[in-house]
Formats: C-alpha cells, structure tokens, sequence
C-alpha cells in the first residue's frame, strides 16, 4: 500500500489505479494522488487559489459515477476508486482531447516562446497526447506584447484562459487589475487601463501562468532557459524567507520564479525580491585585502588581525549572514578579546496593504539566526543603534564590521565615521560601495550572499537552507572560513580549513550545535523545519 507522509490528523483509504492508498481527509483527489506520487495534469487548479474547474484537463474516472469528473473538485471519500489515464482508456481519451482543444487556437510559438522549456502545455502535449494538430481552419488572433502594467506583458492568443492570474489578484492581493472577457475562443485576459497591475506581487502572475502568455518585462527574450543553471535558494531580501528557483547564466542572475512552499511563501514573490535579486551582486568588487585602501595580501592581514588587543570591541554582523557565520564569528571573538559588544543591523518601513500579504518590515533575511547565534538580542534595532552611539562615543577601541549591509549608508554620519577611523576597523565586505570601505584599517573580500550557501532562519522560526547561485569570485573567502583562520583552528568549527567549503562548515555547526544534533541539510532543505521551540 502507498502511504504519505502526513501529520494530517485523519486518513482515509482509497484506491488509485487499483493500488489501495491512504490519504490525507478532507483533499481533492489532485492532492491525494500527489500525496502517493501520482500525477493528475492540470492548469486552473491551484492549491492556495479557488476552483473553477475550467480547464478540464484534470478528469479522472469515479467508479460509480456516471460520467468522469474533475479531479480538483472531488474530495476523496473512504472507499473511493479513483482511476487515471493509467488505468481508464476513457481518461486518456478525454486528456488528449482536452489537449487538442485547448491548442485549437494556441500559436504554437514554441520557438521564440520564453516560456518553451518549462511550458505546461508543452510538457502535457508530450506525455498526454503527442499528436499533430488536424486543425487547418484559421486561428482567432488576439493581442500580443501588451503591458498589462509595468512589469508584465500578455501574449493572448497563448492565453488557455485557466484564470489563474485574475483570481491571484482578485484573491491574495485583492487588487483586482484583470479580468477575462468575451466568451468562447474570443476570450481574453484585459485590465483596466484606469488600474494597471502594479502591485507589489505583480510579477507572481507569470509564475503562475501554466503557459508563455505572461512574461517578465524584465527578462523577456534574455535567454533560453536551458541554457540557465538553476538553482533552489530562499530570497535574502527579507526574513519572510521566499523560496525560489533562481536561473544563471554567465555569472549572472537571468530569472527567478518561486518555488512552492506552503509553509513560506506558497507560491507568491515580492516584485523587489523577485526583480531586485541581482542586487546582491555588487557592479564594484573589492577583489583582494586592503591595508588602508592599499592592495595588501591575505599574510598580512592576518599580521594586521594579530596585532588587535583585549580592548573593548563592537562586532556588527549584516542581517543576511549565515549561522555559520554568526557561530564561528562569535566563538572566534569571545574566544580573543575580552570586552565584545555583539549587534546586528536591523532597520523596520512601514509595509502597504498588499506588501503585508508577503513582505517582511526588514531587509533582515536572517535576524533569527543572529538571534539564535547569540548575536542579536530581542531589541535588535536598539542594540544597533546603541553599538552606533558606542563608535560615535569612541568607547570602542576595535570595531569589527561583518558583510556589506552591516552598516546602513543612512546611519554613516560624520561621527559614525570618524570613530570607525580612530577605532582600529577591520572590515569582512564585497562591496566597495559599503559604508565601512572608506574608513576600515584593513578589509577582507568575502563572498556575497548569492555566492554562499548556509543555513538561514525566518521571521517566522523556520530553518532553512540557502544554496549559492552564482560562481562565486575566486579571490573572496566566507566570513565563517576568515574566523576560523584567525581563530588558529579553536572554535565551533575547529575542522574547517582553507579546503573547506559552506557544506562543510553547515555540517561542522550542525555536529557542534546541541540545538540542531539530529537535522541533516537535505532535511532541511525540502521545507524547512519549525525551530520555535529552539530559541
Ligand atoms: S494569462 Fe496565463 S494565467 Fe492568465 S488566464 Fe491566461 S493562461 Fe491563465
Ligand atoms: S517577501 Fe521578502 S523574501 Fe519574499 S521575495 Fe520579497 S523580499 Fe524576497
Ligand atoms: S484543474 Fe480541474 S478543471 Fe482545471
């Protein structure tokens, strides 16, 4: 018997292609049969989204019912025998049928389409019907290229109407921009010109569209997709901790779709998350150590960190470094100075109405592991701002400054600036565009966040897992690998080495930290695990 994975409180058995299953109650038959591995295609349902069975492509045969039915709404029963086209010559039948009907119209412009690769309608033509179209008569022509707003543009006659884009904005974000109009092969999506789609999550239509109708305006025509590597990460835009499907090409970010997570994100993007991605790459690199703005070499920065004392130090973190890197940093600094003021940036904006569907108030990606890691407190913002009046009041005789986004641009006024220069300022940083460039004593290129992997924790508890998604720049080391050097080998990490990569030191924290002995990364990875509990 197939099982699932459930801790769904009740279960009910029935039969999929005559294997007895046991499912989750109370789900339509596309999720129970996803539950146990099987597959129903299909276009219009989506699970966070209502049901309006338009598409037709998800029938499946009910013994006992007179005709098929529409798998996403039929909810399973005890007893009920399910059969697909694997077993129902009836459904096969139908599924082509569905499929030759809804490419009636369709452009087949599969050679200059974007979304020709990852197409559901190219996917299930393969597998669910994979014959040459009888139709001769001319195909309905309707819009093409048209901006629906600023982001999105609506090839129509691509269109399959499954309606899933007006019921994103009329449901989730409640903003209402689109509409289907006239009936039959003269439907079309449209907006209001009045009221373009310009919300915040905009871009989640094109996800959400099963075929190429909706494109980015963005990355329209920048690539073919399987020219991309792609990769599943967490957006470290904010500590909402999106999951998502980001695609490379030449050491740059080309595409990012979400990447469904009920627990996160569902399947929904913030546009500044989703479009902004490629801002954690810095256009201006700081590619060797820097001896007071002077290349220097990495020997000599190690002389440089040998020569700090037992002084009071502050150590600001950047809200979107790793726990690893919290962990090894600390234990590496309490390990060497005797007086540390930890703190982590953390600034709050106020949020509009449809960004507080989705967005975090921060652009704090891992402030619950600074937390966790004993870096941050539970007044994080305060503790920031104190650290700041510590260097402007000069109290700090060394001042470690971890990742570009540990100093905002905002809070460097001239005070801020002239303690970090009298302070002895060592910088860990990527960017040269970061306050702390101009005034540190000496500066360690290290990796940026899209060029690393570790473990991140949201706002809301939940552990996850971040996978680097570009190359990263040969010359620039991760802020935990920098502190176990310097550190001789004496803290949380103590196996890590020059040939240690982020998986290692994920490992090296997951062995040494109590709180995380029995997680394993491809646990962690699939949907993230709820540490409340932990904190
Ligand atoms: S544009 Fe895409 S998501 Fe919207 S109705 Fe057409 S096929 Fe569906
Ligand atoms: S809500 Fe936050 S994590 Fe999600 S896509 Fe937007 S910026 Fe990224
Ligand atoms: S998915 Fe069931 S009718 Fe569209």
């Amino acid at each position: 018997m197939n099982e699932v994975n459930t801790e769904a409180s009740s279960t009910v058995t029935i039969k999929i292609d005559g294997i007895d299953c046991k499912v989750p109650a109370g789900v339509n038959v596309i999720e129970a049969a996803k539950s146990v591995g099987v597959e129903i295609p299909h276009y219009c349902y989506h699970p966070d989204l209502s049901v309006p069975g338009n598409c037709r492509m998800c029938q499946v045969e009910v013994v006992g019912m007179p005709k098929l039915t529409i798998a996403c709404n039929t909810v399973v029963k005890e007893g009920m025998e399910v059969r697909t086209e694997k077993s129902s010559p009836q459904v096969k039948d139908t599924q082509a049928a569905t499929l030759e009907f809804i490419l009636i119209n369709h452009p087949l412009d599969c050679t200059v389409c974007d979304q020709a690769g990852h197409c559901k309608l190219q996917d299930y033509h393969y597998e669910y019907n994979a014959k040459p179209s009888r139709f001769i008569e001319d195909k309905v022509e309707k819009v093409k290229a048209f901006p629906l707003g600023p982001t999105v543009n609506l090839d129509g006659e691509r269109c399959i109407s499954c309606t899933r884009c007006v019921r994103f904005c009329d449901e989730i974000t409640g903003t209402s921009e689109l509409g289907l109009v006239n009936r039959g092969d003269k439907s079309v999506i449209t907006v209001n010109q009045a009221n373009p789609l310009d919300n915040p999550l905009s871009g989640t239509v094109v996800d959400l569209c099963p075929v190429g109708a909706l494109t980015h305006e963005k990355w329209r025509f920048n690539t073919r997709i399987w020219f991309t590597k792609q990769t599943n990460s967490i957006c470290p835009g904010c500590s909402t901790g999106c999951n998502v499907k980001v695609a490379e090409r030449d050491g740059k970010v080309v595409l990012v779709k979400a990447k469904y997570n009920a627990l996160v994100n569902k399947e929904w993007l913030c546009d500044e998350g989703r479009y902004g991605f490629g801002r954690f790459e810095p256009e201006s690199r700081i590619h060797t150590p820097l001896q007071q703005g002077q290349v220097a070499t990495w020997p000599l920065l190690q002389t440089i960190w040998k020569t700090l004392t037992k002084v009071p130090t502050a150590v600001l973190f950047a809200p979107d470094c790793s726990i690893e890197d919290y962990i090894v940093a600390k234990e590496a600094c309490t390990l060497l100075f005797d007086n540390v003021t930890f703190a982590t940036q953390y600034k709050e904006r106020p949020l509009s109405k449809v960004e507080k569907v989705l967005v975090s108030p921060d652009y704090a990606p891992n402030f619950r592991g600074a937390q966790f890691a004993g870096v941050a407190g539970g007044n994080i913002e305060r503790e920031y701002q104190n650290t700041l009046t510590g260097i402007r009041e000069e109290i700090f005789g060394q001042v470690l400054i971890i990742g570009d986004n540990a100093l905002l641009s905002q809070d460097c006024d001239d005070a801020l600036l002239s303690g970090l220069a009298k302070a002895k300022t060592i910088a860990c940083l990527a960017n040269t565009l970061s306050p702390a460039y101009r005034v540190a004593y000496a500066v360690a290129p290290v990796r940026t966040v899209l060029e690393r992997s570790g473990l991140f924790i949201n706002r809301n508890m939940r552990l996850q897992y971040f996978e680097a998604v570009v190359p990263f720049l040969e010359t620039a080391v991760p802020i935990w690998r920098w502190f176990a050097e310097v550190s001789n080998g004496a803290i949380a990490g103590n196996s890590l080495s020059k040939n240690s990569n982020d998986r290692d030191a994920t490992l090296a924290v997951l062995k040494r930290e109590p709180r995380f002995e029995s997680y394993k990364i491809s646990t962690i990875k699939s949907e993230g695990i709820d540490v409340r509990e932990l904190f």
